[in-house]
């Protein structure tokens, strides 16, 4: 059943840009034009703002240049005036520091220019399904609360995205490494990003990217091989805005939903990987995906050094020894040479034994002198190499076991996305079902 159209308002002054994409909503034969309709457009900020207070959009699409206000203030004085609205900035250049400026702001997403109206439609489709799926959960929880009532009989037209909190987790780029082999980044990068996949709530899409380019085994622990590899993305060789060509250069791993990028199976494709290779692959994701996660070998290679320096989140992995801890410390001395951004550096212990030699004193050293925090303790499970020698995730094996909880909670401490767990998986369907069905048919594009 069609609810109601979603109203769009565009804020932008690239004429030719924003002339296509009314086009395509108000073209029959879109699907866009099934589900949106643009009430309004400005060529500026002041007019941006004024007409969205008057007419109350769902969803507003704001350039970044705008030539009297940037973009980015006339966002957040929209989102001050009529919080609840959804806000995607479209840019020229994309960066971390913009995206996370955006995301302080209240942005949903930043799109990066030129626009295409799949894209956009694509976006505005996943939000709305996310906003659908909050909707029911706040609606059960207020049901819930308020005993005899039946939240959803008596609220059946709700604004709920007048009132539920945005989603904290968009273009989120998750690094596992450690200057020791063998410690868990494959199995820590393989479960956690098959872990965040696997969320309906939100709807999470996930691209793991193998940069271990000697020896990486995320294919063969996934059970996914191809003819594909991060070796196919050396600049210009990948139009980065065609979600259906991205797809066809990533395999698809069905039971998580996960996206992958194995590392080259040759070496000599594995030495042409470089940091462009790096960025390339990161532009993508950036468009394409909520979080992408980069396993990284022990060495520290153009291509992982750039993969450190995008990214969002940075967990470096020890295991309880010294020898380790002792190289952990190097690390982080390295890290402050090539200008890593602390802030965005976690420790996680990987592989605990049930009763270590060392603890928590030589942690808290640890902390001290890498001057990052402690953010979890995996335990070396029974089931881990089981699941593995199965081509089975070991997130998936014991979903309740100390392995995946201990995981979960790590990675919630930073991006908390594992509150609201118990949330049944839901298909996509909804408003814009199409557009996400859509989506995840087209995996079977992809390598494999
Ligand atoms: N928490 C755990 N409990 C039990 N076994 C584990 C755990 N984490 C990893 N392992 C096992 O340890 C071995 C090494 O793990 P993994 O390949 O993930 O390490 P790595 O750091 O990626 O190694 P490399 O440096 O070779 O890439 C594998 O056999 C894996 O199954
Ligand atoms: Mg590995």
């Amino acid at each position: 059943m069609m609810a109601h159209i979603l109203t769009l308002f565009v804020g932008d002054d690239n004429q030719q840009e924003v002339e296509q994409l009314i086009r395509a909503c108000n073209n029959p034969a879109s699907p866009l034009a099934a589900a949106v309709k643009v009430v309004g457009t400005a060529a500026s900020g002041e007019d941006t703002v004024r007409q969205v207070n008057d007419l109350r959009p769902d969803v507003v699409l704001v350039g970044q240049s705008l030539p009297d206000t940037p973009g980015l203030d006339v966002a957040q004085r929209i989102l001050r005036a009529c919080p609840g609205t959804v806000v995607l900035l479209a840019a020229e250049t994309t960066s971390i520091d913009l995206y996370q400026r955006a995301m302080n702001v209240g942005i949903r997403e930043v799109l990066q220019r030129p626009l295409d109206s799949v894209r956009v439609g694509a976006v505005i489709a996943r939000i709305v399904e996310n906003e659908r799926l909050r909707r029911a959960e706040w609606l059960d929880r207020e049901g819930a609360r308020a005993p005899g009532r039946s939240g959803v009989a008596e609220t059946a037209e709700p604004e709920p995205s007048r009132t539920v909190r945005p989603v904290p987790v968009r273009q989120e780029l998750l690094v596992f490494c450690s200057p020791k082999g063998g410690v868990g980044k494959t199995t820590l990068a393989v479960s956690s990003a098959a872990a965040l996949a696997s969320r309906r709530f939100p709807d999470l899409r996930v691209l793991l990217v193998d940069l271990d380019l000697q020896f990486g085994d995320v294919g063969s622990v996934l059970g996914v091989q191809g003819n594909c590899s991060v070796a196919d993305w050396a600049p210009g060789r990948v139009q980065s805005a065609d979600l259906q060509e991205v797809e066809a250069r990533l395999a698809y791993h069905k039971p998580s939903g996960l996206w992958v990028l194995p590392a080259p199976e040759d070496p000599v494709q594995a030495s042409q990987v470089d940091a462009g290779t790096v960025k390339s692959v990161v532009e993508a994701g950036r468009r394409h995906f909520d979080v992408v996660v980069f396993d990284l070998g022990t060495d520290l290679s153009d291509a992982a050094v750039v993969s450190l320096d995008l990214a969002t989140r940075i967990f470096v992995l020890t295991t309880l020894d010294l020898v380790t801890m002792r190289e952990v410390v190097k690390l982080a001395d390295i890290f402050r040479r090539l200008g890593v951004d602390p802030v965005k550096v976690k420790l996680l212990v990987s592989r605990a034994p049930r009763r270590p030699d060392l603890g928590a004193d030589e942690l808290k050293t640890l902390a001290a002198r890498t001057g990052y925090p402690v953010v979890g303790r995996i335990p070396e499970a029974d089931g881990v190499l089981r699941a593995v020698n199965r081509q089975e995730l070991p997130s998936f094996v014991r979903a309740d076991g100390p392995f995946q909880q201990s995981l979960k909670r790590a990675l919630h401490s930073v991006l908390p996305v594992f509150g609201a767990d118990g949330v049944a998986r839901q298909s996509p369907g909804g408003l814009f079902g199409w557009e996400l069905r859509k989506t995840r048919k087209k995996g079977g594009a992809g390598c494999r």
